[in-house]
Formats: structure tokens, sequence, C-alpha cells
């Protein structure tokens, strides 16, 4: 079986935030054959075309050096909180400097999808806002199951992730996302 590499990214930049928690407990429920590689979007400036190929020579160094990590992913994990029912301005972003040119390193690649709230939303409508994003990417989802986790403080313990059904969640995604992969590695 191939090895599978992804690239996780997460649109909270909170030193203390749920979703980087999360996604860093993705690096401990990972099935077999497969990697996570995390990518910060700390770094990124405003997107601005005019520092974009073609009209510049070259892309500012933060970002040629999170679009080098994406390069290297089969797939993405993309663990964000909802910012005022949507989809973080910084992570999108990140998104858009990552989705230009012939040599974009996102397009045509799978992605799973995860968020957590204090609250009882779950950040499903960020998670709704992403899906004409990935449309225009050409990215194919992992629909179910959904990761949308609600009421973070009973589920975390000192910024960890505790919650083991929550867990378990994280790991069927997982997988789903593997064999997403897998199928289209195999051109399905
Ligand atoms: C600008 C802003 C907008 C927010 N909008 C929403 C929202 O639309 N829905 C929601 O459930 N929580 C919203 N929240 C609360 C976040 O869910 C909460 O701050 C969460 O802990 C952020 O994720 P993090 O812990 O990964 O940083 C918002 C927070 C901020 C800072």
């Amino acid at each position: 079986m191939p090895h599978i590499h992804l690239v996780g990214i997460s649109g909270s930049l909170r030193k203390d935030s749920f979703n980087t928690a999360l996604l860093h407990a993705a690096l401990t429920l990972l099935p077999e054959e497969v990697s996570l590689e995390i990518a910060s979007i700390a770094d990124l400036p405003v997107y601005n075309a005019d520092q974009d190929l073609p009209t510049a020579t070259e892309r500012p160094a933060a970002v040629t050096a999170f679009r080098n990590i994406l390069a290297k992913a089969d797939g993405f994990v993309i663990v964000s909180p909802e910012y005022n029912y949507s989809i973080p301005g910084g992570l999108k972003n990140a998104i858009d400097w990552a989705s230009r040119g012939e040599d974009t390193p996102m397009a045509n690649k799978a992605v799973a999808l995860m968020g957590a709230t204090p609250g009882l939303g779950g950040t499903l409508r960020m998670q709704v806002a992403f899906h004409p994003v990935f449309q225009f990417l050409n990215m194919r989802s992992v629909y179910k199951p959904e990761v949308a986790i609600t009421q973070v403080s009973k589920k975390f313990t000192e910024g960890q992730l505790t919650d083991e059904p929550t867990k378990e969640l994280i790991k069927k995604q997982l997988v789903a996302l593997k064999a997403l992969v897998l199928k289209m590695k195999d051109g399905q």
C-alpha cells in the first residue's frame, strides 16, 4: 500500500486554540501508513495579486515556504473555528495564496474538515462555507463522518483532547480521508 502524506492547517493562531489542539490530537490518531505535517498560516501576508505570479517574478518567501509544504500533500486536514458564521479570514487568505497558478498545491486533492466551538454550533456554518471553495479548486471533501465538535470545555482537559468518543470520530474521518486519497490515486 502506498504511503499517504497529509498536510494539516489550523484556522486559529491563538496560543491556546482548541482547533490547533484538535489538529495536534489528529497526529496521534492517524491510520497506518499515513503521516501528517502541520503547516502554519501565521506568517502569510494578506493576499495581493501584484506579489503573486505571474505579475511578480517570485512570491513572498513565507508564501513559497507554505506552498512548498502543501505541494508534498496527497490530502489535507483543515481544522478551524467558525468566525462570524464563516471561514476565518486568515485561513481563507492562506487558501487564496495556495490556489493560484498552474502549480497550485491544493487543487484536485482530497480534504477533510474539522472544527470545534465552545458553544453548540460546532462550526457547521464554517464547514458549509468551504464547499464553494472546494468546488472552485476541484477538491474532494470527506463528507461523512462530520467532525463538528461542540462544548469544547467538556472534551478538552488542559488543552488536550480527552473525550474518547471524539477521538473515535476523528479516527473514522481520517480513515475516510485515507480511503478517498487511495481512490483518487487509483484514478477513481
Ligand atoms: C472574530 C470571531 C468570530 C466568532 N464567530 C463565531 C461564530 O460565528 N460561531 C461560533 O460558534 N463561534 C464564534 N466565535 C467563537 C469561537 O468559536 C471561539 O473563540 C473559539 O474558541 C475559537 O477557536 P480556537 O479556540 O481554535 O481559537 C468567534 C470568535 C471570534 C474571535
